[in-house]
C-alpha cells in the first residue's frame, strides 16, 4: 500500500512531501487510542528477546527512528504509535534560524538515497520544549539533538549547546551533541579532540546540573577517517560520555548521478558501509565499552543485523523510513528474529558485537573492509 502513497508522494517535492507526511504524523498523534493500538500491533511482532538496553535506556527492540525527520518535537506521538523503540527530535538550535534556501533536499532513488542540505532548520529550542511538554504518552525514549545556530561564530559554539541542555534536557530522556551535519560551516571541526573535549566537557557539567543522570550522546560523520574515529572514542571515553551515535551524512559521492554534485550530506544505501566502518572501529577502540547507536542505510532486518553485529547496541533510521513507509519497523522486527535464530542467538543482545568475538571466515573479510578506506 505503501507502493502507491510513495508513487504519489514522490511526485512531490521532496521538501513538500515530507511537509505533508509530517502533517499527517502530526494528525495521527492526536488519535492517542489509534496510537496506542498501533503500537501494540507494531511490537506484537516481536516475538523473541528483543530489548536492548543503552546507556541506561531501556529500549523494547533496537529499531529507532534518527534525528532531522521530526525536527520540533511535532510528531513524535505519531513516529511511536509506527513503533520507534525510540525517536530523535532535533538538530534544535538555541535560536529558530530559516536553514539553507530551497531546494535542499534530493531524492536519488536509484541508489535509495537522499541528499540534504537543509542546514538547521528551526523553530528554537523553546517552541521545541512547548511540543515536549505537551505530550502525555511516554511509551519510549525521546531524545533531544542539539546544535548550534549558523550565526554563532565556533568560538562561542558552546554556549549555543549549553543553552540547548538548560532548554531541552530535562524534556528528553537522553541527549545528543551534534558535531557533525556537514551543513553548518565548520560544524564538523568540533569533533577534533581539543574543541570536542571542551564541548563535552562543559555540556556534560550543565548536564549534570539541569538533568542529572540522563544519557549524553556525541553523533559523529563517517567521513572521519579510521585514526580519527580513534581519537573521538578516546576523548568520549575520557570526557565520560554515555554513547556515540555513528554516523550522521556523508560528504562522499560513491556513485556518479546528475544530483551527486548537490552540496550537502548523502544518506541512505550508499551511507551504510561507511557508518558500519566507523561503528566497528568505535567498537574495537573502545573494547566494547562505549555504546553505540548504528544509523546509516538501514532498509532490511540484514542491516540492522550487521550493525548490531558491528557492534551497536541499536540502529535508528531515516532514509529507509522514507522509501520503506509506515510499515518498516515491523517487517525489521519479523526479519530480524529469524536471524538470530539461524546464527543460534537467544537475544539481540547477544548479537551486539558478534563480528568482534568470533572471527569470521578468513575469505569474507578483506573483500568488506577493503571495499571501504575506513575499516
Ligand atoms: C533530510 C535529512 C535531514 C537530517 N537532519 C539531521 C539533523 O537535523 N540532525 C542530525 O543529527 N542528523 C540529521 N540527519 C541525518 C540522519 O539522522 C542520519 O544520521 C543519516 O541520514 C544516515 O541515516 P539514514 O541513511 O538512515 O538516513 C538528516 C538526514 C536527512 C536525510
Amino acid at each position: 500500500m505503501y507502493r502507491i502513497a510513495r508513487a504519489l508522494l514522490f511526485l512531490l517535492s521532496a521538501e513538500r512531501a515530507h511537509r505533508l507526511g509530517m502533517t499527517l504524523l502530526r494528525w495521527l498523534g492526536h488519535l492517542s487510542g489509534m496510537c496506542r493500538g498501533m503500537r501494540a500491533r507494531t511490537l506484537a511482532a516481536v516475538t523473541y528477546d528483543a530489548s536492548v538496553k543503552v546507556a541506561g535506556l531501556e529500549l523494547a527492540h533496537p529499531v529507532a527512528l534518527a534525528a532531522g525527520l521530526d525536527k520540533e518535537a511535532e510528531a513524535v506521538d505519531g513516529l511511536l504509535a509506527l513503533g520507534f523503540s525510540a525517536v530523535e527530535v532535533g538538530t534544535l538550535t538555541p535560536r529558530a534560524q530559516p536553514g539553507n534556501p530551497k531546494p535542499r533536499l534530493f531524492r536519488i532513488p536509484e541508489h535509495r538515497a537522499l541528499i540534504n542540505r537543509m542546514g538547521f532548520n528551526n523553530h528554537g529550542a523553546a517552541n521545541a520544549a512547548e511540543h515536549l511538554r505537551a505530550r502525555s504518552w511516554h511509551p519510549a525514549p525521546v531524545g533531544v539533538n542539539i546544535g548550534k545556530n549558523k550565526d554563532t561564530p565556533l568560538e562561542r559554539a558552546v554556549d549555543d549547546y549549553v543553552a540547548c541542555v538548560d532548554t531541552l534536557a530535562p524534556l528528553g530522556d537522553y541527549v545528543v551533541v551534534n558535531a557533525s551535519s556537514p551543513n553548518t560551516p565548520g560544524l564538523r571541526k568540533l569533533q577534533e579532540p581539543e574543541q570536542l573535549t571542551a564541548l563535552l566537557r562543559a555540556v556534560k557539567e550543565r548536564l549534570s546540573r539541569v538533568a542529572p543522570g540522563k544519557p549524553l550522546f556525541l553523533k559523529i560523520a563517517p567521513d572521519l577517517t579510521p585514526e580519527a574515529v580513534d581519537e573521538v572514542v578516546d576523548v568520549a571515553l575520557a570526557c565520560g560520555l554515555d554513547g556515540l551515535i555513528a554516523t550522521n551524512t556523508t560528504i562522499a559521492r560513491p556513485f556518479e548521478h546528475p544530483l551527486a554534485k548537490e552540496a550537502g550530506g548523502l544518506s541512505g544505501a550508499p551511507a551504510r558501509e561507511p557508518a558500519n566502518a566507523v561503528i566497528r572501529r568505535a567498537f574495537a577502540r573502545s573494547g566494547g565499552t562505549l555504546p553505540l547507536i548504528g544509523v546509516g542505510g538501514v532498509f532490511t532486518a540484514e542491516d540492522v543485523y550487521e550493525k548490531l553485529r558491528a557492534g551497536a547496541s541499536a540502529v535508528q533510521v531515516y532514509t529507509g523510513f522514507i522509501y520503506e513507509g509506515p510499515g518498516m519497523v515491523r517487517r525489521l522486527l519479523e526479519g530480524l528474529g529469524p536471524l538470530l535464530a539461524r546464527d543460534g542467538f537467544r537475544s539481540v543482545r547477544e548479537a551486539i558485537g558478534a563480528d568482534h568475538r568470533v572471527p569470521p571466515p578468513a575469505a569474507a573479510v578483506p573483500e568488506r573492509q577493503a571495499s571501504h578506506p575506513q575499516a
